[in-house]
């Protein structure tokens, strides 16, 4: 394993920094502990405490069941095994949508409880005004555009962004209010290769984390279940790919223990305490 923690810590600044010098920012995906102690000693730029939770955690079909005090633990669970990344947790459904007082608080409540670094808002043009009051309240914000899960019934489902002159239109509209508003990141989803291109080049100081968005984002990000292959069986996205399978490890493993503890195996003489220990 390649240890990197001897790096200093990743801040708003340097991924502005990064976006200038050209450098790709590398983000993932993280909800527990141990998961985040692993990718900070990778390496990774950026943790985001995702609302996917909310389907590869909890198991739920889409990220609108997730609660404010689910994200909240999650994004404290993941601060506790982080040294250096930078971690953006993830405002959920409703948590910001009904007013800008809303958001605020809520917003705090990742900085005050859970000990993220910034939040990540979802929506376009339409968000600009919520997300300036949160960054003039010294709260970072990563944007999130293109297919917007919080939104998944509008879309119909995972239907590819910025395809026709009208959708990039408001995407580019989108991305420079969002950027105009404050945000040092915007995440562009499921987005029309050339369209995210021309987005992440318009931008001057936000960089652009892709995530099906092809490869001229300033970043890109991924579930962290999905490169384990952590994920339903079937479920392979054009733009994901895996690094791991570890289903089958676990199941040998777990397989193992039950044959194990079944046939008396296990524990052994020392694997059991006695007088002499
Ligand atoms: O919740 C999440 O994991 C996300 C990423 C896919 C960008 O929003």
């Amino acid at each position: 394993m390649t240890y990197l923690n001897d790096r200093k810590k990743v801040t708003v600044q340097t991924i502005i920094r990064k976006k200038a010098k050209g450098e790709p920012i590398a983000v993932l995906t993280a909800y527990d502990y141990f998961i985040a102690r692993l990718l900070d000693r990778a390496g990774i730029d950026v943790i985001l405490v995702g609302d996917s939770a909310s389907n590869v955690v909890h198991g739920h079909d889409s990220t609108l069941p997730i609660s404010m005090d689910i994200m909240v633990a999650h994004t404290a669970a993941v601060a506790r095994g982080t040294e250096k990344a930078l971690i953006v947790a993830d405002m959920p459904f409703l948590s910001f949508q009904p007013s800008i007082e809303t958001a605020v608080l809520n917003a705090g409540r990742f900085l005050k409880e859970g000990n993220a670094h910034a939040v990540k808002i979802e929506g376009g043009v339409e968000m600009a005004s919520t997300i300036r009051r949160v960054v003039e309240c010294g709260i970072p914000v990563m944007g999130h555009i293109g297919l917007t899960p919080q939104s998944i019934h509008r879309f119909g489902g995972p239907k590819v962004q910025g395809r026709r002159d009208k959708s990039r239109a408001y995407l580019m509209e989108s991305a420079l209010a969002l950027e105009e508003a404050g945000c040092f990141s915007i995440v562009l989803e499921l987005i029309e290769t050339s369209a995210a291109s021309e987005i992440t080049s318009a931008l001057k100081t936000a960089a652009t984390i892709g995530i099906g968005a092809g490869r001229n984002c300033d970043g890109q990000v991924l579930v962290i279940n999905d490169i384990l292959g952590m994920r339903e069986e079937g479920f392979k996205p054009k733009f994901l790919r895996q690094y791991a399978d570890l289903p089958p490890v676990i199941s040998k493993a777990v397989e193992e223990f039950i044959r194990d503890v079944r046939t008396g195996a296990y524990p052994g003489d020392d694997e059991s305490y006695s007088n002499s220990d």
